[in-house]
């Protein structure tokens, strides 16, 4: 099966401008779509840091001088990059989210299609797995994690068939989450609800919010005048703090203004509304659907 098909593949590479000679970084690099594109547009001199934090990505490194894997988490992507002496790069770009392999792989227990252990780690070597914010989470935050991670209306309802079943039976499986969470998952829209409850989960095993703003931080003291910060996302909350983060340098959107009035901006923004897929593309990949993509030039 194929691993991953990239999304707005030739989006991304125009969105980075590439420079034949210049050092780029692929934080997200999965499948290595994204890289491969990036590789046959720079030249003998270019070089490529990709990053993935997920073993399995590794099977797809392709055998070339200029491309360096750093199988690591990118919230560490600005050490890493020093480590290797590329203190300044010439664009990021990252795809957020998990990757076709990881949804399709049964065993990560990504998926609502299949009977497994609830895992969903991108990385398996981390120790929060769902089954343990399932089991050891309080209401609070689990009510947390449902609402702003997957946006599930029932929230209050979902928690309490949660805790309630954990007191007699720690909840282990995807199955068994599906027959718990039965009553409050609605009839007819039950693939839509449990992907919302599932996307929640995985967003909270990964941390993949707070690594998200650590990247985008980073990002700034990165990346040369000039350098292209590419980002995809997939999810409301994501978008909104990569939106912000371009706009204005901090994740709330605040407009800053210095002693003298002048308003701070970090970035020129490349893109003023994300780009998204066609229908064509949408067709060709359903996983392309929610895809948004914005892209933005350090000042
Ligand atoms: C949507 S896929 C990227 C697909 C890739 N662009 C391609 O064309 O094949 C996301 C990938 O990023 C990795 N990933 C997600 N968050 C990460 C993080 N914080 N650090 C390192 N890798 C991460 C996942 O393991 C996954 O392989």
């Amino acid at each position: 099966m194929n691993y991953h098909q990239p999304v707005l593949l030739k989006e991304c590479l125009d969105g980075l401008q590439i420079k034949p000679d210049g050092v780029y970084v692929d934080v997200t690099f999965g499948g290595g779509g994204h890289s491969k594109a990036i590789l046959e547009r720079l030249g003998a001199n270019g070089k490529l840091f990709a990053f993935d934090q997920d073993k399995d990505a590794e099977k797809n490194i392709p055998a070339d001088a200029r491309l360096t894997f750093i199988p690591q988490n990118f919230m560490y992507m600005k050490n890493f990059l020093r480590m290797y002496e590329a203190t300044q790069v010439d664009g990021i770009l990252a795809d957020l989210g998990v990757s076709s392999h990881q949804f399709d792989e049964a065993e990560r227990g990504f998926s609502i299609r299949f009977e497994a252990d609830l895992d969903m780690r991108m990385n398996q070597q981390s120790k929060k797995t769902a089954a343990k914010v399932l089991n050891e989470y309080d209401e609070n935050q689990l009510k947390h994690i449902f609402r702003a991670y997957g946006e599930v209306e029932n929230a209050y309802k979902l928690v309490k068939l949660i805790t309630d079943a954990r007191i007699t039976q720690p909840i282990t499986t995807t199955e068994q989450l599906k027959t718990i969470i039965a009553p409050c998952t609605p009839k007819f829209k039950d693939h839509q609800y449990l992907a919302k409850v599932f996307q929640a989960l995985r967003i909270e095993v990964n941390n993949e919010i707070d690594v998200l703003k650590e990247l985008l931080t980073q990002s700034l003291e990165v990346l040369n005048v000039g350098g292209r910060l590419v980002v995809m996302s997939y999810h409301s909350l994501e978008d909104r703090l990569v939106k912000n983060f371009m706009k204005t340098g901090n994740f709330e959107g605040d407009v800053i203004k210095d002693f003298y009035g002048n308003i701070a901006r970090p970035f020129e923004l490349i893109t003023k509304k994300p780009l998204t897929p066609s229908e064509e593309e949408i067709e060709r990949n359903s996983r392309s659907r929610s895809a948004k993509l914005r892209v933005a030039e350090k000042q």
